[in-house]
């Protein structure tokens, strides 16, 4: 009555023990019917002794095989209760596979989503975008991280402080050629009073910011999901000559920031990376 089988589920695989519904329902129901029926042979038998039994010429073969009869009814009738009885808890385990079942696919899913946050967090964590979500108020530059020269900084408003504007020298485009300044629609930092932090950040904190619309800056999940679709974004896999791009491509990146937030938005253990 029981199955095992195996889910598939996005790379990871989940055992299964299933129990076979309709073989368990169609056999209580069987049995059933089948303790009614001999209960009615049984007192349609005894009717009948009884009937005969009042006449006085009794046939005694008939009598006895009649009585024998009655017997193997009874006893059958009582084994086929105790099976039905057993079918019944059957169901029960029945139930508590689906319960079980039901816990095994949720946190699977949270599993799912910690996952996919680790590929985004990977993304995340890359110079092109961790280069305009530094912990201090100076953007980034290069693989390493070092400091922006030329002495700018954050602002206010994220566009540079008094007349050093970020679009002094940065486009709405990447300018030609090495060591250029890259360029995109509305290019410049977070605001310093919703800093959106990323270097320094541990997977399970950055999780936690990200979906805070404290920090995030009164963002909900789909918002977020909408911003990944922006310039600022897309820009990191399009960075101008001479600048890497993160090791998952764009599709990649939004179908698992997309799993992750479909899938809980669940930030990963403290430790994990
Ligand atoms: C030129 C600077 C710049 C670059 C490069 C950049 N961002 Fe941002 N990012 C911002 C700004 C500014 C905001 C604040 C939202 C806004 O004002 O549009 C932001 C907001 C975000 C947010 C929302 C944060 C939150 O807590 O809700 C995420 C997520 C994000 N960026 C991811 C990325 C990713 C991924 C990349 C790289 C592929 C990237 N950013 C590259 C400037 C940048
Ligand atoms: C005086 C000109 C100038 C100003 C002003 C300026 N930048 Fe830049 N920026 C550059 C140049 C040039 C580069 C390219 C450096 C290189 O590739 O070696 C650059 C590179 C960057 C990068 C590096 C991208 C990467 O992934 O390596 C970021 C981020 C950046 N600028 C952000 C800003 C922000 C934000 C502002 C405003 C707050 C700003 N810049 C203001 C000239 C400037």
């Amino acid at each position: 009555m029981f199955k095992n089988f195996d889910l598939n589920h996005r790379g990871s695989t989940v055992k299964i023990t299933g129990a076979l519904q309709l073989n368990q329902g169609t056999c209580t129901r069987v049995l059933y019917y089948h303790a009614c029926l001999n209960f009615l042979v049984l007192f349609l038998s005894r009717e009948k002794y009884k009937a005969n039994s009042k006449h006085k010429h009794i046939n005694m073969k008939i009598q006895h095989h009649s009585l024998k009869f009655s017997r193997i009814t009874l006893y059958s009738s009582c084994i086929i209760i105790a099976l039905s009885v057993a079918t019944l808890s059957f169901k029960n385990d029945d139930k508590k596979v689906r319960r079980s079942i039901y816990t095994s696919t949720s946190e699977d899913d949270s599993t799912v989503s910690q996952k996919a946050f680790l590929e985004v967090y990977k993304v995340l964590m890359s110079p092109r975008c961790m280069n305009c979500h530094p912990a201090g108020d100076v953007p980034l530059n290069g693989d390493d991280n070092h400091l922006h020269p030329q002495g700018v900084k954050r602002g206010v408003d994220g566009k540079g402080l008094y007349a050093l504007k970020c679009s002094n020298c940065h486009q709405t485009e990447n300018t030609p050629g090495l060591n250029m300044p890259p360029g995109a629609e509305d290019w410049h930092l977070p605001s310093s009073n919703m800093k959106l932090v990323f270097q320094g950040r541990s997977p399970h904190d950055l999780a936690m910011q990200l979906k805070d619309p404290k920090q995030n800056g009164g963002k909900s999940l789909n918002d977020l999901i909408e911003h990944m679709k922006t310039d600022l974004v897309k820009w990191g896999w399009q960075p101008g000559e001479g600048r890497t791009t993160p090791s998952l491509s764009y599709a990649e990146f939004f179908n698992q920031f997309k799993l992750w937030i479909d899938k809980g938005a669940v930030a990963p253990s403290q430790g994990s990376n």
